[in-house]
């Protein structure tokens, strides 16, 4: 039997006030891609998290010339948010990228990251939002892992 799901997404201007508080955390992401470490892709990656008391965490991309050993933005802020903030909510995760001329380019999170992502929202119990930058001046906005990440892997 053929079936199909439906996947939530919502797409605004950056200067849409709906979206305003949504684009306050992407400013975070922006001025986290200075200090992403990516001198082998030299493509600079910044996300922001925030908690339910309003903590900002930031996290950026950190390569290796071991190229697995590094990490991405998503990953480095979301890590270091549930270490330095144990049993506080993540509510929402923004993310950017710039290309190797600098200018913001679209950021979609790896499969790796909806991973972590996905047991973040399963353990807290709470939807974790996703904001990303997708380009001329436009963000999406998923309001919950389950729309980047159906059938996920589950012990
Ligand atoms: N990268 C991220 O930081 N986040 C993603 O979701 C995808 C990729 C990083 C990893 C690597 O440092 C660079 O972007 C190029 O793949």
């Amino acid at each position: 039997m053929e079936k199909s799901i439906t996947i939530r997404y919502k797409e605004y201007d950056i200067h849409n006030s709906e979206a305003a508080e949504e684009c306050e955390l992407l400013k975070y992401a922006i001025q986290a891609t200075d200090t992403a470490y990516a001198p082998y892709s030299d493509f600079h990656v910044g996300a922001a998290v925030k908690l339910d008391d309003g903590t900002i965490v930031i996290g950026s991309n950190q390569e290796n010339v071991a190229y697995p050993s590094g990490l991405c933005a998503e990953r480095v802020a979301l890590f270091t948010a549930s270490a330095q903030h144990p049993g506080k909510t993540i509510k929402s995760i923004a993310i950017v990228a710039r290309n190797p001329q600098g200018q913001l380019v679209e950021a979609s999170p790896c499969g790796a990251c909806r991973q972590v992502m996905a047991e973040i929202q399963t353990r807290q119990k709470s939807p974790l939002q996703v904001i990303t930058y997708i380009g001329n001046d436009r963000i999406r906005i998923i309001d919950r892992v389950d729309d980047l990440l159906p059938f996920l892997f589950e012990l």
